[in-house]
């Protein structure tokens, strides 16, 4: 086998690595005798050079098998997750997960925590009082057999590869590569036992990646890694140009997604939240199409079925499940500040960039990953693109604890609206889908 350095520089001279030069290099790293220099220098000569398919499906294979790889082919249903890459006001996964679960379909969930300006399905689940993330591999396995879905942290166990991996990239401008971001993405999703897989590949303003063609190519790639690994997978390219629904911030989102569970809820959540259960229903081969998935989901919202799911799931993992029938149990700050329309016309822009900079000065999200959060603070919107708007109308509440962290945040939400004479022309909400 040749040295770390000799691979650093044949990757840096724009060659390939053969698939057992990967595992011994992703083997080495995991277990200390590649150094972070070294990998560090590999990450870069990967991000400038990309990695070929054939290199990229060992990456991720020697990725996803550098730790325990779950196995729930005893569970008899499908399973089925969904992954999003991240945005302002995205909080899908917690509407979605009942729903889908109310359908048939069981879903082992493994979220993340939000950093930067995206939020994180787990602070936001935890701001449910008592509700714990932190499950150990029998917990999780139980709470997935008596509820059809759990909601809880990355394992300890599975792919430690890329928590290394991670951390390092982050330290050393390496994170924002095609091939190692959907290696990253994929090693953890595949490790999870599943049957299908659908992604939501965010694009626009406040997304990981602002250009859609962009977004695509990662979409793509990861779609074809699932399908490598026996892992039918499915991509949704959803904009993030404005945040999605009206409520950023962790307790803000968890009473909005529980309207989307009751039936309401606005528009452009309800539909990414259908879109995206439907490709699940149809991967786990519980509706045939996507127009019965969708007429499936309703139900679940009409009938209470998806609520009543998501009571039992808060309760397994030792939340209040009061929180449904009394919002007031949900943390919320003490002061609220309102931002108004300074003239009249059209709302042509709202954005995600800024507000989710804005939600996480205010203590909503981590600007570095040790720091605390907020749970009761966010911001309401209460316009979206394309609505009419008249000078003095509240574009949006920012719900605050201290006024240092108001002002900093009204410094960067300055500019986040847009107001034309015209109405915008609509952008689709779901520009495209991508399949194997
Ligand atoms: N999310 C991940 O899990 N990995 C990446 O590389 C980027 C985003």
């Amino acid at each position: 086998m040749p040295t770390a350095t000799e691979l650093i520089e044949r990757k840096r001279d724009r060659g390939r690595l053969t698939d057992d030069e990967i595992a011994w290099l992703i083997r080495g790293y995991t277990g200390g005798s590649v150094t972070d220099y070294q990998m560090a220098a590999m990450a870069m000569a990967v991000f400038l050079n990309g990695l070929d398919d054939a290199e990229l499906a060992a990456w991720t294979r020697s990725m996803l098998h550098s730790g325990e790889v779950l196995d729930f082919s005893d569970i008899p249903i499908p399973k089925v997750d969904k992954h999003s890459t991240g945005g302002v006001g995205d909080k899908v996964s917690i509407p979605l997960g009942p729903m889908v679960a109310a359908c048939g379909v069981a879903i082992p969930m493994m979220s993340g925590r939000g950093l930067g300006h995206t939020g994180g399905t787990l602070d936001k689940l935890e701001s449910i009082p008592g509700f714990t993330t932190g499950l150990d591999p029998a917990r999780f396995r139980s709470v997935l057999e008596s509820c059809g879905l759990v909601l809880a942290g990355q394992s300890e166990t599975l792919v430690p590869a890329d928590r290394k991996l991670y951390a390092l990239r982050d330290a050393t401008g390496t994170v924002p590569s095609i091939p190692l971001i959907s290696s990253s993405i994929m090693s953890k999703k595949l490790a999870e036992g599943l049957n299908g897989l659908v992604l939501d590949v965010k694009f626009g303003s406040g997304a990981f990646m602002k250009e859609i063609e962009r977004a695509r190519e990662l979409a793509t790639t990861m779609v074809g890694i699932g399908a490598a690994n026996g892992v039918e997978t499915v991509a949704l390219l959803t904009s993030m140009d404005a945040p999605l629904g009206l409520e950023i911030g962790n307790a803000n989102e968890i009473r909005e997604s529980l309207d989307v569970l009751e039936g309401g809820g606005p528009a452009d959540l309800v539909e990414v939240t259908l879109a995206l259960g439907a490709e699940m229903l149809v991967l786990g081969g519980v509706s045939k199409d996507t127009a019965d998935a969708r007429v499936r989901l309703e139900a679940t919202r009409t009938s209470g079925a998806a609520i009543e799911l998501f009571a039992k799931v808060i309760e397994a993992q030792d939340g209040d499940p009061r929180v449904i029938e009394d919002r007031s149990l949900l943390p919320s700050a003490p002061k609220s500040h309102e931002i108004a329309a300074d003239t009249d016309g059209f709302l042509s822009g709202c954005d995600s960039l800024k507000i989710g900079v804005a939600g996480m000065r205010l203590g909503a999200g981590r600007e570095r990953k040790e720091d605390t959060i907020d749970p009761g603070v966010g911001i309401t919107l209460h316009a979206k693109p394309g609505d009419r708007v008249a000078v003095g109308q509240p574009l949006a509440t920012l719900s605050y604890r201290h006024t240092a962290r108001l002002q900093e945040a009204l410094r960067v939400i300055d500019g986040a609206w847009e107001i034309t004479q015209t109405a915008p022309s609509p952008v689709p909400l779901i520009a495209d889908k991508i399949t194997a």
